[in-house]
């Protein structure tokens, strides 16, 4: 790369850190799967693991842009969509996971389970809201749909809330775990409105006095 020339070495870095965060426990999965390694309850660790990774994902993909304002540079932006889209496929894998296993792929039994569980209505619909999202992150869909992707971009927000109390509702006794991801969520949420307004007041020049 000679003198002046864009060096895009950061972004291979931050590319290389997403595609890790993504892949690297689906390939430690797919490992243990090999070696027999799931423990007493396969389907179960399946779940969640898948379920777990799901959720990590979604919280690294909102922690993206607060990234961006706390280092000032634009690379969590840029694997911003990619991290969202192995987000996505870990909820879809966690999904089919459940639809193979536990029900089978009966609709009858998934129509029961949307009724009667209320975990499971909270996980479904926070993978329903994300549909619509993995559907439009191609650049033509972004290009097409203007600022009304960013609009319908913002449905992330709702899934991660649904997919956090999904996992807050399913836990029996010890609600730590969920709690705490709940509590990054509130965190990562929180962060963003006051955030712009510090940054805002830091790069706006002081106010003249006379
Ligand atoms: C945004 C979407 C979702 C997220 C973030 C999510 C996340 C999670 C998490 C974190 C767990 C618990 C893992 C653990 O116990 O360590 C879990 C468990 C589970 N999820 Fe989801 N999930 C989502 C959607 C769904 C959907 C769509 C379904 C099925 C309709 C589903 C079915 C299940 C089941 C059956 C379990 C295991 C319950 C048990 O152990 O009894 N999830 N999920």
């Amino acid at each position: 790369v000679g003198r002046g020339q864009p060096f895009h070495r950061p972004l291979l870095w931050w590319r290389l850190a997403a595609w890790s965060l993504g892949l690297g426990p689906l390939l430690w999965l797919v490992w243990r799967v090999l070696q027999a390694d799931l423990g007493p309850n396969p389907v179960e660790t399946l779940e969640h693991q898948t379920g777990l990774w799901a959720l990590r994902l979604l919280l690294a993909t909102l922690a993206m842009t607060p990234l961006r304002q706390l280092i000032g540079r634009v690379e969590p932006i840029q694997v911003r969509r990619l991290l969202g889209l192995w987000a996505y496929a870990w909820v879809t894998a966690h999904f089919a996971i459940y639809l193979t296993f536990d029900l089978e792929w009966s609709a009858a039994a998934l129509a029961e389970d949307l009724v009667k569980r209320t975990y499971i209505t909270l996980g479904f619909a926070g993978w329903l809201l994300l549909l619509p999202l993995a559907l439009t992150s191609t650049r033509g869909w972004q290009r097409r749909l203007k600022r009304r992707w960013q609009s319908l971009h913002r449905l992330i927000y709702p899934a991660v809330i649904l997919g956090g109390l999904h996992f807050l509702w399913l836990v029996k006794s010890d609600l730590r775990e969920p709690l705490l991801y709940l509590g990054i969520l509130a965190l990562l949420l929180g962060l963003r409105k006051p955030w712009r307004v510090i940054l805002r007041a830091r790069s706006s020049p002081p106010a003249r006095t006379s």
